[in-house]
């Protein structure tokens, strides 16, 4: 079948220190910050690094009842999901659907940087939280 993964967007990791994880990565790898976002629904703060045409995505939570405030007190910091740019994310949700992966989002949602997104659970993708990510526009931070 055809690949409907075009690309990485990002690689997503929780940490407790947000403004300590930038610092780090601007002073020992030279990653600067390409774009920031508070995503209120979900409870976090990201930072993004662009690396080439992907992102690192530092993840923070803004309350202490996000899912990532709970990854953070069960898990540490560290990897915390892989998303994947998609064409269609709703044909990619079906598709996951359709080989019995378990979805958590039912339909496509908006993410940060106005893309369209949905998450496929671990348990059924040998323990990775993956995102589905359709990027439509260019909202000036996805491509140079
Ligand atoms: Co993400």
């Amino acid at each position: 079948m055809e690949n409907l993964l075009t690309e990485i967007d990002h690689v997503a990791i929780a940490v407790s220190d947000l403004e300590a994880a930038i610092e780090w990565y601007r002073d020992t790898l030279g990653a600067s910050v390409a774009h920031r976002e508070v995503v209120e629904s979900d409870g976090v703060a990201e930072a993004l690094l662009r690396v080439a045409d992907s992102y690192v995505q530092l993840l923070t939570p803004t309350r202490p009842d996000s899912p990532v405030a709970r990854f953070l007190a069960r898990r540490g910091e560290g990897l915390h999901h892989v998303g994947y740019r998609v064409a269609d994310c709703a044909a990619a949700l079906a598709a996951v659907r359709a080989h019995g992966g378990r979805v958590i989002d039912e339909r496509p949602r908006p993410g940060s940087r106005g893309t369209l997104v949905a998450f496929v659970h671990p348990s059924a993708s040998f323990g990775t939280l993956i995102e589905l990510v359709q990027d439509d526009a260019d909202h000036g931070v996805t491509r140079k």
